[in-house]
């Protein structure tokens, strides 16, 4: 019988019965159907996945359910509300920071928990955070552009 986990998830709290190893990509996207992180590499590599623990930028496709156990994951489906997007949301479409858009979750979450930390981030600091999330459409400027208009 497997013991269910609780987590709160965008502020509302679950009691997840499944193997306490699955990852929690995997039970955001398939069982609560949150398809704001999205699947990349799975290995915990390009960011895609991101979300916030705590608010905390972590990989969802690396942490185990069993990680989060009484935690707060906050996902891209958390930030803002609807027709109310969050500040770094509102700056990459203002920005267009997107091209095929399918790294900009990662890119999002990532900006969002630098500007929990430091609000008023700059170019360097945005740049080290986002060093190791990848963009295979090679937007990285419009990216920065628009994490640096969320930043001020
Ligand atoms: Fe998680 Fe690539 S899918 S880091």
């Amino acid at each position: 019988v497997t013991k269910a986990i609780g987590v709160t998830v965008n502020g509302k709290g679950h009691e997840l019965a499944l193997p306490p190893k699955t990852p929690l990509l995997n039970v955001l996207r398939n069982d609560l159907e949150l398809n704001g992180p999205k699947f990349g590499c799975g290995l915990g590599e390009c960011g895609a996945c991101t979300v916030l623990i705590d608010g905390v930028a972590a990989r969802a496709c690396t942490i185990p359910l069993a990680g989060v156990e009484g935690r707060h994951v906050t996902t891209l489906e958390g930030l803002g509300s609807e027709g109310a997007p969050d500040i770094v949301q509102r700056a990459f479409i203002e920005a267009q920071g997107a091209q095929c858009g399918y790294c900009l979750n990662g890119m999002i979450m990532m900006v969002k928990a630098l500007l929990l930390r430091r609000p008023d981030a700059g170019v360097e600091e945005i740049k080290r955070e986002l060093r190791y999330n990848l963009c295979r459409c090679g937007t990285h400027l419009e990216i920065l552009e628009s994490a640096l208009l969320a930043a001020t």
